[in-house]
């Protein structure tokens, strides 16, 4: 049997080596604390924690301090592997620095966390960051599990403090139907589990996992002629997700995305991993555009933005509430609740949130493919708050590391034209914004380059998380 070695670093002889590399270390959670709450007034703290991605993390040969997937080209390193068993049976993850200043772009207080878009450090830089809730009371046990959360009937809330995230970066907040144990049980060859930040999977059906369902994905694996932290191999994993949040200072959107399979599902190459937005929806595993509410797209400009009614130049709080009808969402900032505005569209409910209405009006309004309803619609979606599902924190700007300055090559540039644009601007680029549906805020659509150049020092902080019946969290 093959077996994916995850032995931490600090477990292995020889430490003589060790100074030789920089980011030797011992894994050891960052804490986050956070609030469940019984019923009203019966809240209490739980001593949370969270791990990196495993996409962030070293992946060097089991006994050799070099790297299996080579930060030089960022290609599985064939003077160590080149087969997926091989890959597989001797690259293992180490434990991750969660020190301030360290790289990684994070900093941890007691009941907060802040990521940060991009940094440098050394000449390495570190584009985007993904983090999971682990479930506290598996920390002192093996193996440790992600802290699941069943949505139905109950509210998230978190406050957010966002300081440059501006235009084209996504920081976001989903709930992902990742394995608990990251996949430990169902694909025996992964022997890191959750405790290491293994298992994601969501509605892109990304490819750009190491490793997929336990094993090295580098079969087919390309990297990215433009971002050095990015590249794709043969497999993807898809699941259903719901994203509470995915935003900047200028927009925010929230939505239910469904899979034709319930929790982690292995795809396969591009036509098998394809989702829905742009492809066939017949033909497709996911909804990666899901159904969704974003107040300007639904026709408010005057909601949230600077200055705005959600003035999101200071913190706010924001509470999801998943009823069986409706997902919809109250803010709360100096004190005061702010109800989100109906769409003000002809044709959808005059409610904000999503519900059943919505979601099976809002393709036809919009003049697209009903890819929810493709997927089960409201049903379905009903269904998945039913099931257990995990906590990522992520921040993303969808743009290459480099300046514009470092390529002129216009096939390279126009590969990232999107740059969150389905977030905060117009989408499909170039389509008439008179119409319902295409205008998604007030960020510029003349690609990512200016707008994320203004943009380096993004990051988001967010606090107090809490959890619990509707009703329970917060008093409004
Ligand atoms: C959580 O951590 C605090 C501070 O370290 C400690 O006082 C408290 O007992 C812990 N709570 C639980 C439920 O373990
Ligand atoms: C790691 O592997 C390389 C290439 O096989 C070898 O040259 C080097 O000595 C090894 N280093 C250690 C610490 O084993
Ligand atoms: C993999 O590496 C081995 C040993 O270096 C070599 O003999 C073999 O030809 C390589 N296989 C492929 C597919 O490159
Ligand atoms: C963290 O915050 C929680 C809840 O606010 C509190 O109960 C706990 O004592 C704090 N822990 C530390 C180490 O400050
Ligand atoms: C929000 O974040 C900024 C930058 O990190 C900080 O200066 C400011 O004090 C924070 N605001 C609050 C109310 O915490």
């Amino acid at each position: 049997m093959l077996l994916l070695a995850l032995i931490p670093l600090f477990a292995l002889p020889s430490p003589s080596t060790s100074q030789q590399i920089g980011t030797y270390n011992r894994e050891s959670h960052p804490s986050l604390s956070w609030t469940h709450c019984a019923a009203a007034n019966t809240c209490s703290p739980v001593n949370g924690s969270l791990t990196v991605d495993q996409r962030k993390r070293w992946l060097h040969p089991v006994d050799n301090y070099s790297d299996c997937h080579w930060f030089g080209s960022y290609d599985w390193n064939p003077r160590f592997c080149n087969t997926t068993e091989v890959c597989t049976d001797i690259c293992a993850l180490d434990g991750a620095d969660y020190r301030p200043n360290n790289g990684l772009g994070a900093s941890f207080a007691n009941t907060s966390v802040t990521l940060a878009a991009h940094t440098w450090k050394d000449f390495q830089t570190n584009v985007g960051l993904r983090f999971f809730l682990l479930d506290s009371s598996s920390e002192s046990e093996s193996p440790k599990l992600y802290q699941t959360f069943t949505l139905l009937g109950n509210e998230f809330t978190f406050t957010v403090n966002f300081t440059a995230t501006g235009c084209g970066i996504n920081s976001g907040l989903t709930f992902v139907e990742m394995d608990a144990d990251g996949g430990m049980a169902k694909y025996p060859t992964n022997k890191a589990g959750a405790e290491y930040g293994t298992g994601h999977c969501d509605s892109k059906c990304s490819r750009t996992h190491l490793f997929v369902g336990g094993k090295a994905n580098l079969e087919n694996w390309t990297p990215s002629e433009v971002d050095p932290a990015l590249g794709e191999g043969r497999y993807g994993a898809c699941c259903p997700e719901f994203s509470v949040w995915n935003s900047n200072r200028r927009s925010y959107s929230f939505g239910s995305h469904l899979c034709s399979g319930n929790g982690y599902t292995i795809c396969e190459g591009e036509e098998g991993c394809a989702v829905s937005d742009g492809a066939d929806v017949a033909k497709t595993r996911c909804d990666a555009v899901g159904c969704g509410y974003n107040p300007y797209q639904m026709g408010d400009r005057d909601f949230y933005g600077e200055g705005k009614k959600v003035d999101t130049m200071r913190p706010f709080t924001v509470v999801t509430r998943f009823e069986a009808e409706r997902v919809y969402q109250i803010f709360v900032q100096d004190g005061k609740r702010i109800d989100t505005p109906p769409p003000s569209w002809d044709g959808l409910p005059k409610e904000g949130g999503i519900s059943k209405e919505m979601c099976s009006k809002s393709a036809e309004v919009f003049g697209e493919p009903d890819r929810f309803g493709a997927k089960g619609g409201w049903d379905a979606h009903v269904d998945m708050l039913k099931r257990p599902m995990v906590l990522a924190l992520s921040i993303n700007p969808d743009v290459s590391p480099f300046p514009p300055w470092y390529t002129e090559d216009a096939d390279i540039c126009s590969q990232f034209e999107t740059g969150n644009s389905w977030l905060d601007s117009v989408h499909p680029k170039g389509a008439d914004t008179s119409k319902p549906g295409v205008a998604r805020g007030d960020c510029p659509t003349d690609g990512p380059w200016e707008v994320f150049a203004a943009y380096r020092n993004a990051k988001v902080t967010w606090s107090n998380l809490r959890f619990g019946p509707i009703g329970s969290t917060i008093d409004l």
